[in-house]
């Protein structure tokens, strides 16, 4: 099914691949949700969108912890900024949602959440793990494929 949502499809792209296969399934994993979210918005479908968007925080929160474990199996060395970076979208996410509120049908308040949703989740999340992307390139240099 073709989305309706005036953003379009999200898709994760080569560039924003890390390199690391566990990790960026997880990513696509996340982005998927996020169509999901948009199709059943569109579709009208808000209890079923509901229900996308807690999967999504949650399936968020397994993918930082680890993600945090991978990096520290490697020794990243700056995991301790990227564990509150990860701490910090989740408090984004929250937020975003109580300010959602129970009746998602307002067109305005959704518009506003979906594209504060995107900004936190795409932007924020995939862009900062550009930070490991070329310490994860050097570790595969070195040690084969992680
Ligand atoms: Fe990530
Ligand atoms: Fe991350």
């Amino acid at each position: 099914m073709v989305s309706k949502s005036p953003y379009g499809k999200l898709e994760l792209t080569e560039a924003m691949c890390v390199g690391c296969p566990a990790i960026d399934d997880e990513h696509r994993d996340l982005i998927e949700i996020i169509n999901n979210i948009a199709g059943a918005y569109d579709d009208s479908k808000f209890e079923n969108c509901k229900g996308h968007i807690r999967h999504f925080t949650d399936s968020m929160k397994k993918h930082f912890r680890r993600e945090e474990e991978i990096l520290e199996e490697l020794g990243f060395s700056r995991l301790d900024e990227h564990r509150k970076h990860h701490l910090a979208i989740e408090s984004d996410i929250e937020a975003i949602s109580q300010d959602l509120g129970d009746d998602i049908s307002d067109r305005q308040a959704w518009g506003t959440f979906y594209q504060k949703l995107i900004s936190v989740a795409v932007d924020d999340a995939v862009k900062a793990d550009m930070d490991f992307k070329s310490f994860l390139m050097e570790k595969n240099r070195w040690s084969g494929s992680i």
